[in-house]
């Protein structure tokens, strides 16, 4: 299957081409996730689109590049991600994420080929009481999440929209590999105890994207690891997992961050895998699971590099 993957060099897109390609990201699980199976070689042939390959708010070029690889699934990754930049940076977000996304909608559509978008939790409000479920009322707080949710309605009809949350992989800049570093300098750190999402793992995500490349589904799928937590929780597991000092982590609430975040957060963005449930899926193992295969390999990198 001919597949092409924007965002490609990104923390997600780094994993995806990899996961696709048949090697397993690092700190990925051997197994086959989310009842897929493995992939078999040359089961997928991949054209990787890095920004500086184009800019998604070119049509012209994303025209161009989607005809010439001819792509049976278009993976869409590339976003404009910088949550708090974007309030200032308004114009450019909605044109790389609401724009770009329809330009590569448009060309996907162009050439036969089915659209996989991945969206954010950031869709939602965060006042519901309970987790999100696929076909809850959006909402966004901020001017990310809004550009985001435009990104979704630029998808035609039989797209899979694949909401994913709180994502940190091996090839980004994250809350675990911040809290591997400082933790293994014994420094101290305050996080955040009210805001609960669920923690994705670029690996573990990249074999679920696999399945839904297979699969085709039409319409909104969440996609996470299984369970949720606040930022504190999930920073002070991981200090515990670099064999860090959890008292070394202590809980604040989001009024008492100085300065204050420029974009606001949801308060509760669980992400409810109704979907994936209702059809028959496995699910992506526990969010606990997942970080302690990258804090391993966070924690390797590092001694190695001593
Ligand atoms: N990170 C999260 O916690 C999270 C949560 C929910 C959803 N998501 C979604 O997951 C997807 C992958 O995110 P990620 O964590 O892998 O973020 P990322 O590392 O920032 O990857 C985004 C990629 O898009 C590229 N890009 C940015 N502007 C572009 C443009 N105008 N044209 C073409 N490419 C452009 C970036 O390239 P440069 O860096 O070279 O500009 C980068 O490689 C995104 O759609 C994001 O909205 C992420």
């Amino acid at each position: 299957m001919r597949v092409l993957v924007t965002g490609a060099s990104g923390q997600l897109g780094t994993d995806v081409v990899d996961a696709l390609e048949g090697r397993i990201p690092i700190g990925g699980a051997a197994t086959a996730l989310l009842g897929g199976s493995q992939v078999a070689p040359g089961e997928f042939e991949v054209t990787s689109i890095t920004h500086a390959d184009l800019a998604v708010e070119d049509q012209g070029a994303v025209g161009r590049a989607v005809a010439a690889a001819e792509p049976e699934v278009v993976v869409h990754l590339a976003a404009y991600t910088a949550v708090d930049r974007a309030e200032t940076e308004r114009e450019l977000a909605w044109s790389v994420n609401a724009t770009g996304t329809s330009n590569v909608a448009a060309a996907a559509i162009a050439a036969g080929a089915h659209l996989v978008y991945v969206s954010t939790d950031y869709v939602f409000d965060g006042t519901k009481r309970s987790a999100y479920l696929e076909t809850d009322r959006t909402g966004p707080r901020s001017v990310y999440g809004e550009t985001k949710l435009g990104g979704e309605r630029a998808c035609p009809p039989d797209a899979t929209i694949a909401r994913v949350s709180w994502v940190a992989g091996f090839h980004g800049r994250n809350i675990v590999r911040l809290a591997v570093d400082r933790a293994l300098r014994g420094e101290p750190m305050r996080f955040v105890d009210d805001q609960r999402g669920c923690p994705s793992f670029a690996a573990d995500l990249a074999a679920g994207l696999v399945t839904l490349v297979r699969a085709r589904l039409a319409g909104i799928v969440h996609l996470t690891n299984a369970g949720s937590t606040t930022w504190f929780e999930l920073v002070r597991a991981v200090v515990v997992a670099a064999g860090g000092d959890p008292e070394s982590v202590s809980a604040i609430t989001t009024s008492q961050l100085d300065p204050q975040p420029l974009a606001p957060r949801p308060e509760n963005s669980v992400l409810q895998p109704g979907r994936l449930l209702a059809d028959g899926y496995d699910l992506l193992p526990a969010w606990e699971d997942a970080m302690h295969r990258l804090v391993a390999a966070f924690v390797e990198g590092s001694l190695r590099d001593d």
